[in-house]
C-alpha cells in the first residue's frame, strides 16, 4: 500500500482517495486568487506542525517576507521552523535561472525537507521561452523531487478565459497527479469548485466539490457536489 500524506487541507483528503501519494508530483492549477498560495502553505504547515515532515517553499513571485505575513494572518507561523532549520523559503532570481534548481537541491538536502512547494512552475515560463527548453527544466526538475523522495505540490496558473489546465501546455508533463480550482459565475455570484482531474494510485472522486477561503485558510466541502451553468 502507497503511504498517503495528510494534506492539512479540509476536505482534499477525502476527495483525493485519502492524502497525498507519498513521492508524487501533484499539480495545482488555477486562475488568479483562487487559493494555490494558501492550500501550499497549508500543505508545508501540516508536515511541519504535526507529522514532524521538514519543508521547502519555493517561490517564484512573493517574497517570502510576504508569504510569511499572509500565512501569519491564518495562524500558520514558519519563523520558528526556520529557525530550526526545518523549513525553508527559496527565492527565484530570474538572473539566475540555471542555478535555481541547484539551490533548490542543496536546500532539500540542508533542511531534510519532504514537503515541497514550488509556486508556480508557470512562472518559469517567463524567464524560458523556448518550449523544448522549459520541458527540459521541468523535466529535471522533476528528477530532482523523485530522487530526493519529495512529495511536492506544483502550481501552475491558468489565464481566466482559457482552456487547458496549465499557462505554457507543458506545466502538466511531469505531474502523477492534477487538481483544478475553479472560480465560475452562477447567476449573480462566482462560486470555487476543486477537482481532481488525475491522481495515480487513487481512487478519488472525479466530481467538482465546492470549497471555500476562510480565515482558517481553504475549506472543501467533500460530501458535496458543485455545479456550473453551460
Ligand atoms: N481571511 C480570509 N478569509 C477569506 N478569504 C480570504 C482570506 N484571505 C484570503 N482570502 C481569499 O484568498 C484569495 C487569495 O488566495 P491565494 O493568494 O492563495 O490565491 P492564489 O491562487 O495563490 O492567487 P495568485 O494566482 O494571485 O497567486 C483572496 O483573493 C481572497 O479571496
Ligand atoms: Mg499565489
Amino acid at each position: 500500500m502507497i503511504k498517503r500524506l495528510k494534506s492539512g487541507i479540509p476536505g482534499f483528503d477525502e476527495i483525493s482517495g485519502g492524502g497525498i501519494p507519498k513521492g508524487q508530483i501533484i499539480l495545482l492549477s488555477g486562475a488568479p486568487g483562487t487559493g494555490k498560495t494558501t492550500m501550499c502553505t497549508q500543505y508545508v504547515y501540516e508536515g511541519l506542525k504535526s507529522h514532524n515532515e521538514n519543508g521547502i517553499f519555493l517561490s517564484f513571485e512573493e517574497t517570502s517576507e510576504s508569504i510569511r505575513k499572509t500565512s501569519a494572518e491564518f495562524g500558520w507561523n514558519f519563523e520558528e521552523f526556520e529557525r530550526m532549520n526545518k523549513f525553508s523559503f527559496v527565492k527565484y532570481d530570474p538572473y539566475h535561472v540555471e542555478e535555481i534548481f541547484d539551490l533548490l537541491e542543496s536546500k532539500i538536502r540542508d533542511t531534510g525537507a519532504h514537503r515541497v512547494v514550488i509556486d508556480s512552475i508557470s512562472a518559469l515560463g517567463l524567464y524560458v521561452r523556448d518550449k523544448a527548453e522549459l520541458r527540459r527544466m521541468i523535466f529535471n526538475l522533476s528528477t530532482i523531487l523523485r530522487n530526493l523522495d519529495c512529495t511536492t505540490l506544483m502550481v501552475s496558473e491558468i489565464v481566466p478565459g482559457t482552456k487547458g489546465i496549465s499557462r505554457h501546455g507543458v506545466e502538466e508533463f511531469v505531474a502523477d497527479g492534477v487538481v483544478v480550482l475553479y472560480y465560475e459565475r452562477n447567476n449573480l455570484a462566482f462560486n470555487r469548485a476543486v477537482q481532481v482531474w488525475k491522481m495515480k494510485s487513487s481512487n478519488h472522486s472525479n466530481k467538482l466539490h465546492p470549497y471555500k477561503i476562510t480565515e482558517n485558510g481553504v475549506k472543501i466541502n467533500p460530501a458535496e457536489e458543485a455545479y456550473f451553468k453551460e
